[in-house]
């Protein structure tokens, strides 16, 4: 059984993210979507809220779970080997490359696998989503409806405050 993890921050998760998941679903047996826990990171939405979107938007065989520190940590917890991260553009190897080869020399056994998103995800990236979210755009071609339901929700709870 080949299991990855497919970690991130996931805030929210995008149509570009659910493209590397089904992409990643096709070549391994079981993913667990690992949602990085950074206390010193502020995020729009908890990690309750983004497990609750990520299994909304996902299917079954798709795992959510969450992690704190390293990354090579919680794979040998999970006794996982393996992580899929995905490629927008060139400007990502950059970052990709050094996240690789560091956890390479922080777990010879660990292996990076990179997919290419599909050509009309290629600029998209939660940060943006974010910000066309906080000013009223619609967002509904870049994520799922639940998510773009979610995204209204919490900018107009955020005006009411
Ligand atoms: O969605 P992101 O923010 O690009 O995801 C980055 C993530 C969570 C994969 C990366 O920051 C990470 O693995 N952080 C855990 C800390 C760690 O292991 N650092 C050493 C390798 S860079």
């Amino acid at each position: 059984m080949e299991v990855a993890l497919y970690p991130g921050s996931f805030d929210p998760i995008t149509n570009g993210h659910l493209d590397i998941i089904e992409r990643a679903s096709k070549i391994f047996d079981r993913l667990i979507v690992a949602i990085l826990v950074n206390a010193q990171k502020q995020t729009l939405f908890t990690v309750e809220e983004r497990m609750d979107m990520i299994r909304e938007v996902t299917r079954p065989h798709v795992e959510v779970d969450h992690f704190e520190g390293l990354l090579v940590d919680y794979a040998r917890r999970r006794g996982v080997h393996t992580v899929v991260r995905g490629l927008r553009a060139v400007t990502d190897f950059e970052y990709e490359f050094q996240m690789a080869l560091t956890n390479r020399q922080l777990n010879p056994e660990f292996e990076s696998v990179f997919l290419m998103t599909s050509k009309e995800y290629a600029y998209l990236s939660a940060t943006i989503v974010r910000e066309v979210a906080q000013f009223g755009g619609a967002v509904d071609p870049f994520v799922p409806p639940y998510v773009a339901r979610r995204l209204r929700e919490k900018f107009q709870n955020r005006r009411k405050t």
